[in-house]
């Protein structure tokens, strides 16, 4: 069975240009997966940094999460703003330790039953500490996608969201999934970026839609008026 093209040359391009020196990858435990994927749910990588080392630093497992006070957890957090996702990550904590034997589970629906764990987050930490093939959907996912598919249509549509997924799942390897994983991120935040994409230094130039079309400005949709 051939890897499909897309994942083949993304995972190429991520030999020379993707992230490989993020703290949360090393080690690369699922605590640690976990933390950084709610952290990276409305915050950038630059500004996560540095929140991430101070918070594993003063609670460096999942036990001593659980066993902190919540007003310690919101401290950690402060400054990264949403906070509603510290509060999640600290009952998660507690629920894993109440029902999970104290750690992350590692199959999908227990995973993403969790507070503050959706489909997309629980298949990022799957992929990154499991290496378990799931299809992941952020943001930046969505729009590699729209572009190299010329998907039209706005992602918040329920028929777009599903094809979204349809197609994200169609390009997810069952090799080096975690790779794969971080490549396709990596290339949304640093090439296919919203306004002025990089198309010269893109490695999935040549099939996509959008640039052949020149639509890479009117694609992902935004919300209809
Ligand atoms: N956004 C969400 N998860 C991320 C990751 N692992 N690397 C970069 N950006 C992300």
């Amino acid at each position: 069975i051939t890897m499909d093209s897309f994942a083949k040359y993304l995972l190429a391009w991520f030999d020379v240009h993707g992230r490989s020196n993020l703290p949360w990858q090393h080690p690369r435990t699922p605590y640690r997966v976990w933390l950084s994927e709610v952290m990276l749910q409305q915050t950038q990588v630059r500004t996560v940094i540095p929140y991430f080392e101070r918070f594993v630093l003063a609670l460096p497992t999942l036990i001593d999460l659980a066993n902190t006070p919540q007003d310690r957890v919101l401290g950690l957090w402060s400054g990264l703003g949403y906070y509603s996702r510290a509060r999640n990550l600290h009952r998660c904590a507690q629920m894993c330790v109440e029902q999970h034997n104290g750690e992350l589970p590692d199959a999908m629906e227990a995973l993403a039953a969790l507070p503050g764990i959706g489909r997309s987050t629980a298949a990022a930490i799957l992929a990154q500490a499991h290496d378990q093939s799931h299809a992941i959907l952020d943001g930046n996912v969505r729009r590699v996608l729209a572009r190299f598919h010329g998907l039209h249509g706005w992602p918040g549509q329920s028929a777009v969201q599903a094809e979204l997924w349809r197609l994200a799942e169609s390009h997810t390897p069952s090799r080096r999934v975690a790779d794969y994983t971080q490549a396709i991120m990596d290339l949304g935040a640093l090439v296919c970026t919203r306004s002025k994409p990089r198309c010269s230094e893109c490695p999935l130039s040549g099939d996509c839609v959008a640039r052949r079309e020149g639509l890479t400005a009117q694609l992902p949709q935004p919300k209809p008026q």
